[in-house]
């Protein structure tokens, strides 16, 4: 695994960052740290952090007498991430082999990074493995795209007019919307009292243009596909016109995402 952001991979995190993050992540971070009750003081690792938005919320409910990492396998999040919180740990690493000693942490936390993780199962082994007896794990994962209509819309403007990949790159993130085999994963590696809730929240972008241009500027990047602008401005051309229908009076473009969130405790004393 690379170590060192290139300036390419820096400007996806940063423009991840810049542009997703206000949009589609930050309105969950508060649920995830409240789904487990996150106290002053505690131990908190974020897995899949990208550019750290889970994390700075975690960082605010433990303050200074707590610890808070934030683990990602792409350098250009984590550089990202350095560089608008220097005060948490930030880690390059990939959730099936968590480089932290056993019971380490207090929380485990994970807001939209599970759909990645190449072996889940081993995945919650991991999450187990580094959580105190007592401690708690908390997983936030998109419904389908059935549940997410904006997305297959966006999904079909990148088909069309960019490439079935990536397409396909917008997609991945709604493949496990079935909370079932996510419970099975948690029980299976130990956990107990695993329980889930529905959420629905309101994803609010500058323009219906925007819902795709953060796509070509912060996701497909991560992907390999790089777009030029003239490139970039044939298909916001036509973002404009097929994702209409989420814009508001003012411009903005705004829908509503689904997702549950999975909580789980390690039996044991806390
Ligand atoms: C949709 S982003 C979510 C980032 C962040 N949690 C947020 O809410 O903004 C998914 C993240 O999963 C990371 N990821 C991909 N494969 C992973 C793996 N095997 N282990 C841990 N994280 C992974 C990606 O690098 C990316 O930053």
């Amino acid at each position: 695994m690379a170590t060192q952001a290139t300036e390419e991979e820096l400007a996806a995190g940063r423009g991840y960052e810049a542009l997703f993050v206000p949009a589609l992540f930050a309105p969950w971070s508060g649920h995830l740290v409240n789904s487990v009750a996150v106290h002053a003081g505690a131990q908190v690792l974020d897995i899949a952090c990208g550019s750290g938005v889970l994390a700075r919320t975690a960082l605010d409910r433990v303050g200074p007498s707590g610890r808070v990492v934030g683990l990602d396998p792409a350098p250009g999040m984590i550089g990202a991430a350095k560089e608008v919180e220097p005060r948490i740990d930030w880690v390059l690493g990939g959730a099936e082999h968590l480089p932290f000693g056993d019971a380490t942490f207090d929380y485990v936390l994970s807001q939209f990074g599970m759909m990645f993780f190449n072996d889940r199962a081993q995945a919650c082994s991991e999450m187990f493995r580094v959580t105190r007896p007592g401690g708690k794990v908390a997983l936030a994962i998109w419904h389908g795209v059935e549940e997410n209509p904006a997305y297959r819309d966006i999904a079909a403007v990148l088909e069309d007019h960019v490439s079935a990949k990536a397409a396909e790159s917008v997609r991945i993130p709604f493949c496990l919307g079935n909370p079932d085999p996510v419970a099975g994963l948690l029980s299976d590696a130990g956990f107990g009292d695993v329980t889930f809730e529905t959420l629905s929240k309101q994803a609010t972008f500058p323009s219906p243009r925007m819902m795709v241009e953060v796509e070509l500027r912060g996701w497909l990047p991560m992907f390999g596909i790089h777009l030029n602008e003239e490139e970039i401005a044939e298909v916001l051309a036509s973002a404009d016109t097929r994702l209409s229908r989420y814009a508001t009076t003012t411009g903005e473009a705004v829908f509503q995402t689904s997702a549950y969130v999975i909580t789980a405790q390690k039996p044991g004393a806390a």
